[in-house]
């Protein structure tokens, strides 16, 4: 099974001191940052783009080798996932995690797309990711069945194949929000199916609700509050990983 890997939202983190929030919870023991990009459009919320993550890139270490600690995953809650990966790219981000939901209902022409639909396929974005050197990641949302995906993660052409799937265990748009037990038989279905996958979860995440994600399968867990609201957030990013590996 592939590695417990932490990774903080740094949507509960002091945006005043973003910078050292970062440093901070990755010398407290976090894998990766978990960093949410929101556009009040697809989702009702916005935080920021790539001009902060520029800024906050040199604060934290780039990861030696792909999925290392300090990777820069792009959580991209956003309507256009295609428009924005260049300039994620740029400015450091090493994991592009997009919306299916997301990606199957914009149209804009940045890829060297292969579909006369206009629409964006998650393939040739998967592909775009690839090409600009970024692990690409796909998300779904509570409402999205997990059996849209079965077809994009069995494609026989490795560069369009994600690198990771993230279930969303909330209604994205908000951190402090409580754990939707009902979205774990998805993470269990992509688990028995691909045992060596990454595989998220993201939202209501803490000591509480860990044992059942981990259960499922899940090994990337990301968490907000729970983390950034603690005294002691490297106690509970170290029992976070504890409960993964067990
Ligand atoms: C919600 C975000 C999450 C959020 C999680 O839309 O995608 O990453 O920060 O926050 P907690 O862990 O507080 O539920
Ligand atoms: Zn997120």
């Amino acid at each position: 099974a592939p590695p417990a890997i932490i990774a903080p939202s740094i949507l509960s983190a002091d945006f005043a001191e973003l910078g050292k929030a970062c440093s901070d919870t990755i010398s407290q023991g976090a894998d990766w940052l978990h960093v949410d990009i929101m556009d009040g459009h697809f989702v009702p919320n916005m935080t920021f783009g790539a001009p902060v993550v520029t800024k906050i890139r040199p604060h934290v270490e780039r990861p030696a080798s792909a999925y290392g600690k300090g990777t820069f995953d792009c959580h991209m809650m956003i309507a256009e996932p295609k428009r924005w990966v260049r300039d994620f790219q740029k400015a450091g981000c090493d994991l592009y995690c997009f919306h299916y939901e997301a990606a199957i209902n914009s149209t804009d022409a940045d890829t060297p797309s292969g579909s006369s639909s206009g629409k964006t396929s998650p393939k040739d974005l998967i592909r775009f990711i690839h090409e600009l050197g970024m692990q690409a990641g796909i998300a779904i949302k509570p409402k999205t069945p997990v059996d849209v995906l079965w077809e994009i993660l069995d494609n026989p052409v490795e560069t369009e194949r994600p690198d990771m799937v993230l279930v969303m265990t909330v209604e994205p748009g908000f951190g402090g929000q409580s754990f939707m037990a009902s979205e774990l038989p998805k993470v269990s279905a992509l688990r028995k199916r691909y045992p060596e996958m990454h595989i998220e979860v993201d939202g209501g995440l803490s000591g509480k609700t860990i044992d059942q994600a981990a259960d499922a399968g899940a090994n990337v867990i990301v968490a907000g509050s729970a983390v950034f609201g603690a005294k002691d957030p490297a106690e509970v990013i170290s029992a976070l990983r504890t409960a993964v590996e067990a």
